[in-house]
């Protein structure tokens, strides 16, 4: 196993905010194309038709100076309904995608799954049953065969944490299921699915194998004990749900009685990690609820600080405070991190300063907390889930019109950033 030694600058997306293409090469269905409502009906079938455009793409991406590019790739279209042998064509995009990034001299960094679950899997219960947790590992070694001697660093499992709270407990995201506490055995299931797949890779050769978490502070609204349980709550789930049994090999003491944990499975969900990825945009501020509500707190906004066209607020000391909570709570056990996601949305604009100060107070913070490196969310504008194409978070700006490029101000921030620590 190698780490770059240098610090890693990078992009990110993932393969159905941008790919398109949903019928080629035998891609089968997934829960996301399933999924609605979207805003104003949008739907990703052409998105940023990355999957015919990649190597302009990739020529963005080399022009921009950065050293590594994180990408996912799209289970349904490696096994179309998530199971069986390999769809050789679907495979064939990656390798291509993979070949044209080396050639760019660009570090290939791949997530297994950013929640594009096949279908099939999901009409068997998906992340609820366990038999999925087997399937992925499969899925991992089929993709890790093909791809693994040029894919430096690994992620299998995207924010397990929005799969579940937004996937599977409260239905604004696929597969739309508003089960509450029943979601997690959800939680279980992702982070089994995890550790199988960290295993899998490493037998089919990979080189780094890492994780990608959101974090985001919890904050009580005050200091009522009312809403400090509210936030400890929050922040259990949110924050330590996956990190922990990862990391650490125990789940938070409260969690553990509502999760379907069979003998031997934490030990294979604290399989050894090389890198831990953060995914961080804002800290969450939390209400207690009235008794007999469903959910034990509140998000309510936290309006002291500007915000991003999303409404999320721009705080930069938000991720030194997670960064310092990570090395507190694990210590020696966290490895090295990178920040695998830091981005925002802003309106269309070209002339994006807004963005280049987020960026630049999160690099700043990410810097001095000492990471190994930056992954901007995104490189281009793209489908932002269940906000579909109301929100840009691109360096560069897409017309979904005529699908063309244009990069930002931010763009060229970047591209100076990068050139000047070179
Ligand atoms: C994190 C997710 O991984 C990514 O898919 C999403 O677009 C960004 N957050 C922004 O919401």
């Amino acid at each position: 196993m190698t780490l770059p030694d240098e610090f890693l600058w990078g992009v990110s997306t993932s393969a159905f905010q941008i790919e398109g293409a949903f019928t080629e090469d035998g891609r089968g269905r997934s829960v996301w194309d399933e999924f609605s409502p979207v805003v104003d009906d949008d739907t990703a079938e052409i998105a940023c038709d990355h999957y015919h455009r990649y190597a302009d793409d990739i020529t963005l991406m080399k022009d921009l100076g950065v050293g590594a590019y994180r990408f996912s790739i799209a289970w349904p279209r490696v096994q179309p309904t998530g199971k069986g042998p390999a769809n050789s064509a679907g495979l064939d995009f990656y390798d291509r995608l993979v070949d044209g990034l080396v050639e760019a001299g660009i570090d290939p960094v791949a997530t297994l799954y950013h929640w594009d679950t096949p279908q099939v899997l999901e009409d068997e219960g998906g992340w609820l049953g366990r038999d999925i947790t087997g399937r992925f590992a499969e899925y991992a070694a089929l993709v890790a065969d093909r791809l693994a001697d040029r894919v430096k660093l690994w992620i299998p499992i995207n924010e397990p944490v929005v799969v579940t709270l937004s996937g599977y407990a409260i239905g604004e995201h696929a597969p739309g299921k508003s089960l509450l506490f029943g979601s997690l055995p959800a939680a279980h299931h992702l982070n089994l699915a995890h550790g199988l797949a960290v295993e899998a890779l490493r037998a089919n050769g990979a080189n780094a194998v890492g994780t990608a978490n959101n974090h985001s502070p919890a904050w009580p609204a005050t200091d009522s004990p009312e809403d400090r349980f509210a936030a400890g709550f929050y922040d259990t789930i949110h924050n330590w749900l996956f990190a922990d049994p990862q990391l650490t090999g125990a789940y938070p003491e409260e969690a553990a009685p509502f999760l379907p944990i069979v003998d031997g499975d934490l030990e294979k969900i604290a399989a050894p990690l090389d890198f831990y990825g953060v995914n961080y945009y804002n800290p969450t501020r939390l209400k207690a609820t009235t008794e007999g509500e469903p959910l034990p707190f509140e998000r309510i906004d936290i309006d002291e600080y500007p915000k991003t066209s999303f409404g999320w607020p721009v705080v930069p000391e938000g991720l030194t405070e997670m960064l310092t909570t990570l090395k507190d709570r694990y210590g020696d056990r966290l490895p090295p991190v990178y920040i695998t996601e830091s981005g925002c949305s802003y309106p269309e604009d070209l002339a994006d300063q807004a963005r280049i100060d987020y960026l630049d107070s999160h690099l700043s913070a990410a810097r001095a907390a000492g990471v190994r490196g930056y992954f901007v969310w995104s490189i281009m504008d793209n489908f932002e889930w269940d906000s579909g194409y109301s929100q840009r978070f691109g360096l560069v700006h897409v017309d979904y019109k005529t699908q063309e490029r244009t990069p930002r101000d931010s763009y060229r921030w970047y591209r100076d950033v990068i050139a000047g620590d070179n």
